[in-house]
């Protein structure tokens, strides 16, 4: 029986009366009552404080239990649908481009950038005072040449100590200052490492020349005479026998660059160990990542035979003397080496965790016609390694210039690259002949537009920005070393200061009339300073194009699919599944103004209007598909808007790293 043990002062004790009633009647008088209380209850409405019992009398009522229930249920429901979409948005959404996926990776040679205390050399401070150069050009990443302690034989590719700054270059603090000064504007900092070699002044060398018995396999030796027969045939990468005899041990050790960079052994595991601890070193100091330097030379076959020669008639002594002269089987892309880069990738791994703070790695490895090779670099579908191999195809531009040649060594990558790969582009860095100088200056512009209309990261090096050309170095001028060994392989030419403005020495050292290589002369109207007052500037264009490129999605990440290439014009398509607005590229690579027939292409509107000309007088001009008209060395960006997309209908014909469609109505991208 239900016992109310209650006085409220509101109800009274309705069971007070029948105290003194037989069990029976109490019984029947008590059922009644209660009826009649729980009636009484009912025309009391609920209060606060309400005892239990009088609400668990209002909670079982079909008032308030039915709308308690919908309640629950639809609180369940709308919780597994919160769950339920929430696991759908995950699961259909594209993955964000990464930061080295959005910007270009812009390179600054220390060098040459910005000498900030007048000794002629560019240095970290100088980098730091202009760090609104790349806010202005919208780049995020930079990539900066070694600045290790080095006793510059190769201009710091030669490293004596790898946890420590070149004195030129500044002390620790500076470069401390500059990270962080980069950070606060957003930009990344990709280091230069050089793993195949170190400087002879290293300690290890000292240590591993003197026999030290942990030291002692750090480099690769063998046994020869003083003045007897190399060991073997192979050749430097700066010419002649890649061995020298060292006095010290009394034996030969090997180095595929300058004799003063003897090539570490990665055979010797405490070797790899070293390497990584130094990466560690730089991660923890919050490098963004790695530039690894010249990695196809890392390993060495153990056997140490005789590479093949390329023309066997030859002989051998005199005449095979340079890397061309033998088929490099022994000394490069050795079984062994992917696994050596794909530790150093996982160690970069681990600090890449915290959201924004990926570390990213680009490998350095000159494979030429063996592409194939090249693309091993971005390791398999199981492992990581690169997150790519630079892409040096288009350095060869000026070998052909037209449009079908254009095309061709863009489909050298884009037809080679693994399915769902990031692609890159690189015209130029500080071994190579500036492409405004091999190329032309007239082809300067539409190179720029090919690298920031391609799909994929665009490389930079200081000064394409504006169009600077080599300098012509006189033999007595001659700073690197490799130009001493034979004159025409100096890379000093693409090696001169930044010219900033029109003042002394460009801008580039305010202090004092020192510059480590002579200036352009052009530099009084080729720099930055000019160029920025100028909207149809080599800067100008290059801005406007990178910045159309972060915000346009068929840009930076929809499709590229070949549309037209002939003697002078290659033209390409950027579209994005969903998304009306997409891109025609027309740009002349040859050595004819041309008249471009593209009315077989249905999917393009009959009308094409210029959004951006290379030659600015034709911005915004309007082309029948038919008849679109290219000066030589001019590109055109052409906007347009369409329903039906081209790439469904030509899929031999184009690309996508990771597909997304967008959604127009709710303005949204999806995995599709
Ligand atoms: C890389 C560098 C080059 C250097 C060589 C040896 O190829 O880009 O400048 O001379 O490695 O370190
Ligand atoms: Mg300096």
């Amino acid at each position: 029986m239900l016992v109310l043990k209650f006085t409220n002062p509101k109800i009274g004790n309705p069971f007070s009366s029948a105290a003194s009633l037989s069990e029976e009647k109490r019984d029947s008088i008590g059922v009644k009552r209660l009826s009649d209380a729980r009636d009484e209850y009912t025309q009391i409405k609920p209060y606060a404080g309400m005892p239990k019992e009088v609400l668990v009398l209002y909670s079982s009522k079909a008032r308030y239990r039915v709308p308690r229930e919908i309640l629950f249920w639809l609180t369940v429901c709308c919780t597994l649908a919160l769950v339920a979409v929430t696991i759908a948005v995950i699961a259909l959404s594209p993955k964000c481009l990464s930061w080295w996926q959005a910007s270009p990776v812009y390179q600054i040679y220390p060098r040459s950038f910005k000498d900030s205390d007048g000794d002629g050399v560019g240095d970290l401070k100088g980098i730091r005072e202009k760090l609104d150069h790349f806010e202005y050009l919208n780049i995020k990443s930079i990539w900066i040449s070694p600045f290790y302690r080095s006793p510059m034989k190769d201009f710091g590719y030669d490293v004596e100590d790898f946890r420590d700054i070149d004195p030129l270059f500044g002390t620790m603090k500076d470069f401390e200052d500059l990270l962080a000064a980069m950070h606060s504007k957003g930009l990344k900092l990709i280091m230069d490492f050089i793993p195949n070699h170190t400087s002879d002044l290293h300690r290890w060398f000292n240590l591993s020349r003197t026999r030290d018995p942990h030291y002692e396999d750090y480099y690769v030796w063998t046994d020869c005479k003083p003045d007897g027969p190399k060991p073997n045939n192979w050749v430097s990468i700066f010419g002649n026998s890649s061995w020298t005899y060292d006095e010290v041990r009394g034996q030969c050790y090997l180095h595929q660059f300058l004799k003063e960079q003897p090539d570490l052994n990665f055979r010797n595991p405490d070797v790899i160990k070293e390497m990584i601890d130094i990466i560690h070193f730089w991660l923890e100091k919050g490098v963004d990542g790695f530039r690894m330097d010249a990695v196809k030379h890392m390993l060495e076959a153990p056997h140490m035979r005789d590479e093949p020669q390329v023309d066997p008639n030859k002989p051998p002594v005199s005449l095979v003397t340079t890397e061309w002269d033998l088929h490099s089987d022994y000394t490069t892309s050795q079984v062994g080496l992917h696994d050596i880069l794909r530790e150093f990738r996982a160690q970069m791994d681990i600090y890449s965790q915290e959201p924004g703070r990926y570390r990213f790695m680009v490998t350095e490895s000159y494979d030429y016609e063996e592409v194939y090779k090249t693309m091993m670099y971005y390791g398999s579908r199981l492992e990581k390694e690169g997150d790519f191999p630079f892409n040096f195809y288009l350095l060869d531009l000026p070998h052909n210039t037209s449009g079908v040649w254009a095309k061709h060594l863009v489909h050298l990558w884009m037809g080679n690259m693994p399915k769902g790969k990031w692609p890159n582009w690189v015209v130029g860095n500080h071994d190579r002949t500036r492409i405004s100088s091999s190329a032309g200056r007239l082809y300067v512009r539409a190179i720029n537009m090919l690298l920031l209309t391609l799909p994929g990261t665009a490389t930079t090096y200081y000064g394409e920005e504006i169009g600077m050309e080599n300098i012509n170095v006189t033999a007595s001028q001659i700073q690197d070393p490799a130009g001493k060994y034979n004159t025409s392989a100096s890379r000093d030419p693409q090696r001169s200061p930044l010219q900033w403005n029109a003042d002394t020495n460009a801008g580039f050292n305010e202090k004092t009339n020192l510059t480590w290589l002579p200036l352009h002369p052009d530099y009084e109207t080729v720099n930055v300073e000019a160029q920025m007052k100028d909207d149809g500037s080599v800067l100008a264009q290059y801005r406007f194009l990178n910045t159309l490129r972060q915000s346009e999605l068929p840009l930076n990440r929809g499709w590229f699919c070949y549309v037209h290439a002939d003697a002078n014009v290659f033209s390409y398509i950027r579209e994005l599944d969903g998304l009306k607005r997409a891109f025609l590229i027309v740009v002349n690579f040859g050595k004819e103004s041309a008249v471009t027939d593209l009315s077989s292409v249905r999917e393009l509107p009959d009308e094409l209007k210029v959004l951006m000309s290379t030659t600015i007088a034709n911005d915004g001009k309007v082309f029948p598909k038919s008849r679109i008209q290219t000066e030589v060395g001019e590109g055109l960006v052409i906007q347009y808007s369409t329903n039906t997309r081209f790439n469904p209908n030509h899929p031999e014909e184009c690309y996508i790293s990771e597909k997304a469609c967008y959604l127009e109505t709710i303005d949204i991208l999806y995995k599709c």
